[in-house]
Parts: C-alpha cells; sequence; structure tokens
C-alpha cells in the first residue's frame, strides 16, 4: 500500500451537489458564473439542498424560515459574552455552533425533514453569532435579526446596528453565492467523514468549522488582508513579494489544489474589489491586489485563488480582518449541510488505510528497563 499525499487525485465520494470539470464550477450543473451574476444566496442554499433552483412560493418560504429562525438563545449569546478576550472567531463560532446542539430538541433526530429543518437553523443562526460575537468583544449589545431581511442583509445590519447600503448587501450576497459549495474542499470532506460515522448534523458542522479555520483553506482570506496591510503601499509591493518568493514562503490567496489554470471565482472578486475600492475611496487596496497578482502569476505561475480578492471586497464593507473566514463560514454552511444531507443518504463508514512507515517487530520493554 502507498499512500498519496493528501488524497490528491483521489475520488472519495458521489456527489450531485457541484462539480469542478475542467476547470469550470457548477453549482447541481448550473455554471458560478451565471449564478454569481443573477441567483440571490437563498436561491443558492436552495439548489444545493434540494439541486434544483426554487419554484417562487419554495424561496419565499425558504426566507420565511430563514428569517424566523435566526435569533438564538441567550445561553449561546452568554457563551459568546463569556469566551475570553484574543479568541479568534472562528474558534468560538465552532464553540458556539456546537452549544446550539444543546438547544436543539432534534438534534438526535436523523430523519431527512428533521435534518433539513436543523440546516435551516443552522444556516439561519451562523451569521447571527458571528455578529453578536463582533459587538460583545467591543462590549456592545448583539443587534437582533429582523424578519424582513435576507441572510446578507440581515449579517450586516446586526454587525452595524444600521440598516447596510443596497451596494454593500449586493456585494455580500455575492460574495455568499461564490463560497457556498466546492466539491470536496477539506471542510467539507471533515463533515463527511464525520457524519459517516452517523454522528449528528451539528458534529458534522463543527469538524467542518475547525477544518475551514486553517490558513491552507478559509483562513487564507484574513492572511491575504494581513499581508495587505503589511505591504500598506503598492510601491512596496514589488519587494515584499520578491523578498517572500526568494525565501519559498507561500503568497496566501494563490494556488490550488484543484484548479490549475485558474479559480473561476477569482475573477468575479476581482471585478467586485475594483469597484467597491474606487467606491470606499481606497483603490489602493485592489492596486497593491494587482500588482501582487501579476508578480505572483508571472513569476512562479500561480494563480489567485477565491480568498485573493475577498481579502479586499470584505475590506471595503468595512469588515474587521478576522471575521473574514467567519463570513465563508456564513456561506459554506449551505454547502456543508448539503453534504452532509446528501452523505446520510447514501452512508457508508470512511475509513481509509495508511502506508505504515514506522519500526516493526519492535519488542516491548518494560518501563524499569528502558
Ligand atoms: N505561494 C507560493 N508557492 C506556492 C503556493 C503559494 N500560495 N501554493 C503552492 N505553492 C508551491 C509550493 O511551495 C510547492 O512548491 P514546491 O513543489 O517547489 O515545493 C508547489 O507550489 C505545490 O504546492 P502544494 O502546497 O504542494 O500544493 P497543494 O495542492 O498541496 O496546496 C494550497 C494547495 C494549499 C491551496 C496551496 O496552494 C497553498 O498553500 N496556497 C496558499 C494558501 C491558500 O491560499 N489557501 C486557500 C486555498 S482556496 C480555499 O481553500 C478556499
Amino acid at each position: 500500500m502507498s499512500a498519496t499525499k493528501g488524497l490528491e487525485g483521489i475520488v472519495a465520494a458521489q456527489s450531485s451537489i457541484s462539480s469542478i470539470i475542467d476547470g469550470v464550477l457548477t453549482y447541481a450543473g448550473i455554471n458560478i458564473d451565471e449564478l454569481a451574476e443573477n441567483a440571490s444566496f437563498e436561491e443558492v442554499v436552495y439548489l444545493l439542498w434540494h439541486t434544483r433552483l426554487p419554484k417562487a412560493d419554495e424561496l419565499d418560504n425558504l426566507k420565511k424560515e430563514l428569517a424566523e429562525n435566526a435569533e438564538i438563545p441567550q445561553n449561546i449569546i452568554d457563551i459568546l459574552k463569556a469566551a475570553p478576550e484574543g479568541n479568534h472567531p472562528m474558534a468560538v463560532l465552532r464553540t458556539a455552533i456546537s452549544a446550539l446542539a444543546l438547544h436543539d430538541t432534534e438534534a438526535q433526530d436523523m430523519s431527512r425533514e428533521a435534518n433539513l429543518r436543523k440546516a435551516i437553523r443552522l444556516q439561519a443562526k451562523v451569521g447571527t453569532v458571528i455578529a453578536a460575537f463582533s459587538r460583545i468583544r467591543q462590549g456592545k449589545e448583539p443587534v437582533a435579526p429582523r424578519k424582513d431581511f435576507g441572510l446578507a442583509q440581515n449579517f450586516l445590519y446586526m454587525l452595524n446596528g444600521e440598516e447596510p447600503d443596497p451596494i454593500a448587501i449586493d456585494a455580500l450576497d455575492t460574495a455568499l453565492v461564490l463560497h457556498a459549495d466546492h466539491e470536496l474542499n477539506a471542510s467539507t470532506f471533515a463533515a463527511r467523514v464525520t457524519v459517516a460515522t452517523l454522528s449528528d448534523i451539528y458534529s458534522g458542522i463543527t469538524s467542518a468549522i475547525g477544518a475551514l479555520k486553517g490558513p491552507l483553506h478559509g483562513g487564507a482570506n484574513e492572511a491575504v488582508m494581513a499581508m495587505l496591510e503589511e505591504i500598506k503601499d503598492p510601491a512596496n509591493v514589488e519587494s515584499y513579494i520578491r523578498e517572500k518568493l526568494d525565501q519559498k514562503v507561500k503568497i496566501m490567496g494563490f494556488g490550488h489544489r484543484v484548479y490549475k489554470d485558474g479559480d473561476p471565482r477569482a475573477k468575479h472578486l476581482c471585478k467586485m474589489s475594483e469597484k467597491l475600492t474606487k467606491l470606499t475611496g481606497q483603490p489602493q487596496w485592489y492596486e497593491m491586489s494587482v500588482k501582487i497578482h501579476e508578480m505572483v502569476t508571472g513569476e512562479k505561475g500561480l494563480k489567485p485563488n477565491v480568498d485573493f480578492y475577498s481579502a479586499s471586497v470584505y475590506h471595503s464593507l468595512n469588515i474587521p480582518r478576522d471575521l473574514f473566514t467567519p463570513i465563508f463560514a456564513i456561506s459554506r454552511m449551505s454547502g456543508w449541510t448539503a453534504h452532509i444531507l446528501e452523505q446520510y443518504e447514501n452512508n457508508r463508514l470512511i475509513r481509509p488505510r495508511a502506508d505504515y512507515v514506522g519500526p516493526v517487530n519492535v519488542k516491548y520493554v518494560p518501563v524499569s528497563e528502558r
């Protein structure tokens, strides 16, 4: 038995949710470019769960259910308030989502109907948790979600306590569409492995959040912004990137396990970054990003992934840097829950083998003789 490092190229599941074929990403067969231009995030949530677009009444019902389930229990707010200072919002989110299971009387009900209801509750509440934590750590009270707002609008509203600008709502909604699902990415795989033991949906989502947190996966968007802030000025890009490349340090937001010819989501975020940074009067974030892009692609042949331009997009929406990955989680909640539902439908324990490379035939030595 020989191992494939990082399971590269291994096909580990069948899925009808999203596909990456010849560099083209589709959700249930629909090209991501079409969805980014036309669909709302709520439509995409429905599409991923049901592998078809919702009819008007189905979409209305979903929006209503999401809005009605957006509040979080006081106990969860208390947990957010009790989190010691300095904790990363992804760590807090992982804890809060796990704690939500304790308040869900259906947590252990494994029927598809109950799991779909839990998926709605998780999708509805994830943004509320993040926004509430963001306010609590600033010494402010959480803002209750509005029943007449969609997910993107409600998130920005709860974060800032004021009605968001339509341009910001639209930009966040598109970003949520673009991040919603991505086949067997690391966090989705983690979720599927967990629920394939027939553990519950909350356990699957908790595993997924833990996997998304890492800088080689969702954590990269925050790392990109940290890099941009360190560079400060487009004039500093060349020397900064040169030094990193010479030191063989990875440039965050570049490269991808599956896309070698470019991530189809990046061009949408690039356009959004150009528009939003201009609107906010801070074009330097886009200009720096373009310079880094040209240099890293020119010298290493590496293309930007979804995380690269999303950093300057979220920054333009006035979102704190350490909430970038939690926002990814708001979006990917739809894909994670869709994959969990699919895994339950046709389950088999996921249990690969290891290529053992340790010592053999070693004799046990009693502790007194070691
Ligand atoms: N900057 C510089 N060099 C890179 C980068 C990068 N961003 N990405 C890959 N490389 C180089 C590696 O150093 C390696 O070079 P070597 O063969 O000389 O050692 C080669 O390209 C292959 O890289 P791997 O890390 O083996 O590629 P893998 O498929 O395992 O990793 C990954 C893909 C994790 C995305 C990688 O490109 C990376 O670390 N990128 C930066 C982090 C990042 O942006 N992550 C977000 C990914 S998208 C998402 O999850 C939402």
